[in-house]
């Protein structure tokens, strides 16, 4: 891949340092915190957990893998080793310094500090772009996903794919979630929240999740060059999307 660009400053470095810590055994948390002050704490963990242990609809994604792999935003690297393992050709890339560090540390070979929007059409080609676990708020706001999604046309082959995932919203029973507090006090059912990470004095910048059932992922698809392939539905709230290149086909298959 082009030249390294710089990622994260040290101090917006949190997910980079909870990879860390659990690659050196500690138990740090993932703190979640939404732009009007909730906060949720969840376990890592699971951003170190092998194949056998993701949920279903992720396992099913896998199928749809071929060729040479993007790994966009990898994390601590779970789903690249699993591919290499496979016998895929895997570029792991994240903007975090320290993401890329611990992935190299557990054995991800091609691993690269950069944001997705940096990358060039230069790259060679690959046959898959995965964005996992609600990656395509890498776009930072759902104004510039058009443009996310036609940079990764660019890096796609002709019969390239995009495998990603998102939430539905009707599935979060959390009433907290759908309490969204405005600075003069009174709270409201709809915004458009912006989330960070955050562990010890660590605070990632702030970017938007992607929470959208189906058929609305769908609508923002228009004109974007991409098409929903298939939805892949265990019934949880998260499910996995498989993109394709539009040749005019809309419908997207359930399966
Ligand atoms: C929720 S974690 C998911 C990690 C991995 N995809 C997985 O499924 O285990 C999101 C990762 O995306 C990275 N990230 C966020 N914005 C990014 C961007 N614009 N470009 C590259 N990586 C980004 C974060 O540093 C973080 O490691």
């Amino acid at each position: 891949v082009t030249p390294s660009s710089p990622g994260l400053k040290p101090d917006e470095d949190a997910y980079g340092q909870i990879y860390l810590a659990l690659l050196e055994g500690e138990r740090p948390q993932e703190i979640m915190e939404r732009d009007d002050g909730l906060i949720y704490a969840g376990d890592p963990a699971d951003y170190f957990a092998p194949y056998r242990r993701w949920p279903s609809h992720e396992k099913r994604a896998m199928r749809w893998v071929r060729g040479r792999v993007l790994d966009a935003g990898c994390g601590a690297g779970r789903v690249s080793l699993h591919l290499q393992e496979r016998g895929h050709d895997v570029v792991a890339i994240d903007e975090s310094p320290l993401a890329v560090e611990v992935a190299r540390r557990r054995g991800v070979r091609q691993a690269a500090v950069r944001r997705v929007t940096d990358l060039s059409p230069a790259e060679r080609p690959f046959d898959t772009i995965l964005l996992l676990r609600n990656n395509v708020g890498l776009a930072g706001d759902d104004a510039a996903i058009p443009s996310l999604l036609g940079r990764l046309h660019e890096l796609a082959t002709a019969r390239g794919r995009i495998i990603t995932d998102s939430v539905f919203p009707e599935r979060i029973d959390d009433p907290h979630y759908w309490t969204y507090r405005l600075p003069d006090g009174t709270t409201t059912r709809t915004a458009n929240p912006r989330y960070r990470v955050r562990w010890q004095h660590f605070a990632t910048p702030w970017f938007r999740y992607l929470i959208l059932n189906p058929e609305t992922f769908a609508a923002r698809l228009a004109g974007s060059g991409w098409h929903i392939r298939a939805v892949i539905d265990t019934g949880a709230p998260r499910y996995n999307l498989v993109l394709e290149r539009a040749r005019g086909r809309s419908a997207g298959r359930s399966i």
